[in-house]
């Protein structure tokens, strides 16, 4: 089951470009589990198809406010049919119209019908955006409990400008949908992620790492942002975007700045969650200048001996704290065999209240952006099993079997 399982969703496109993108955010909504009703300004059909769209949701589209052909396209019956309306592209004048109160065509008044939350992906012409009234309108808006606003993204735009206006990729509207349809059961807890590997330097150009790329770490922060909580992303170097609803993010690269950043962080933290993959050795001496292969007479040099060190165990460090008990320690455990054993090992020796232990060094699980499969164990010795997973989806699957115990610190938090 997809973030959208069952869900129904009213796209609404306003007049922009962007609308071209429409069909290709409707199949990836469908994939994410929704039923997909399209509803679009006579703009938007100047910009894309109402055929392909109608091929690609499975249904037919309303673009006519007074149309006979469809009976089934009824504004109040879209309103009242849905979970949740999309608006992308939301233009400067859908946006305003919406702020105003206007409805004068099919998609205007059907989102005036709509008792359901509404997530506006404004896309425009960075000038556009910039225009005070837009903005007023946007800020108006914003404050109004029912709309979600989806930032804008930087890049090229149609009119040949860079800046922001950019509609966001069908990924980031998905994870912002789910999220605005999400209970909010874990608002207040404050949540640290640290995710990634950890890149110990060698000399200026080489450096010991691993083979994490972040993807379970990002995934968990956003499950947790979803459900309420005040997340802070401490992210190694990987190349992925933050999440939606990600409060902060604090990049590092090695394993002594990651130690840091927590350690800062800590005091007002409730529930660290540790998938980052921290090299355990560092060479001793970081070499100032690029190592060569050749000595001073152009020779071949030998291969030089690497000295390593250990890194800080950043879990057990943390742990050893006297206010440790006030924070929530969740481990990931990658271990290639006796994966359960060497977990259930790691959760006592470094004092944590669960652990994951995750197989790696097979295809379906561990490292990179494909699947994970795991075991939550804690430390009463009780456990859940995930069966194998995308890990967007292993990541809500997680997240729910540890929320019991995140909602109990969020009200704690609450109530301090
Ligand atoms: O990033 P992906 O490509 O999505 O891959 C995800 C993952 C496989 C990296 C992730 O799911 C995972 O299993 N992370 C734990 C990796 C790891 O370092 O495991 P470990 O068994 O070596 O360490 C046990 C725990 O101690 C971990 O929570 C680790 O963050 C922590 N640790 C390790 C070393 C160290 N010096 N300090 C630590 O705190």
């Amino acid at each position: 089951m997809g973030l959208l399982a069952t869900r129904r969703i009213l796209l609404g496109l306003g007049g922009g470009i962007a609308a071209y993108k429409a069909p290709e955010l409707v199949r990836r909504l469908r994939d994410a589990g929704a039923e997909v009703r399209v509803v679009m300004s006579a703009a938007a059909a100047r910009f894309v198809s109402k055929l392909s769209l109608e091929v690609v949701s499975g249904f037919p589209v309303g673009d006519d406010l007074w149309s006979t052909d469809d009976a089934r396209i009824v504004h109040t019956d879209l309103a009242r049919d849905s979970d949740l309306v999309i608006l992308a592209p939301a233009t400067a004048d859908l946006i305003g119209k919406i702020r105003h109160g206007l409805a004068d065509d099919l998609l205007t008044t059907t989102v005036m019908a709509a008792k359901t939350p509404v997530l506006v992906c404004p896309a425009m012409n960075t000038e556009m955006l910039d225009n005070p009234l837009v903005q007023d309108n946007i800020a108006h808006l914003r404050s109004l409990a029912r709309y979600t606003f989806l930032e804008p993204g930087v890049g090229l735009l149609a009119c040949g400008i860079t800046g922001p206006g950019r509609q966001p990729d069908p990924p980031e509207i998905i994870e912002a949908a789910a999220a605005v349809l999400a209970d909010k059961d874990l608002r207040g807890l404050a949540a640290i992620v640290s995710a990634g590997p950890t890149r110990e330097p060698i000399d200026p150009v080489r450096f010991i790492g691993n083979h994490s790329t972040g993807t379970m770490g990002f995934a968990i922060a956003r499950a947790l942002a979803a459900r309420g909580a005040t997340v802070t992303l401490v992210a190694g170097p990987v190349s992925l975007r933050t999440p939606v609803g990600v409060a902060r993010r604090v990049d590092v690269e090695t394993a002594d700045e990651m130690l840091a950043a927590l350690t800062e962080l800590w005091p007002s933290t409730d529930f660290l969650a540790m998938t980052a993959a921290v090299a355990d050795y560092r060479p001793a001496q970081r070499s100032q200048e690029k190592i060569k292969k050749t000595d001073a007479s152009g020779d071949s040099a030998m291969p030089p001996t690497l000295a390593l060190a250990r890194t800080p165990d950043i879990l057990k460090t943390l742990a050893a704290r006297p206010d440790r008990s006030r924070v929530m320690l969740l481990g990931f455990a990658a271990e290639t065999h006796d994966v359960i054993d060497y977990a259930k090992a790691k959760l006592v020796d470094k004092d944590l209240d669960a652990i994951l232990a995750n197989r790696v060094g097979v295809p379906e699980s561990g490292f990179g952006p494909g699947d994970n499969i795991g075991t939550l164990v804690f430390r009463d010795g009780t456990f859940v099993e995930f069966a194998r997973a995308p890990k967007e989806l292993f990541a809500d699957a997680l997240v729910a079997a540890l929320a019991p115990r995140l909602t109990h610190l969020a009200r704690r938090s609450a109530h301090a």
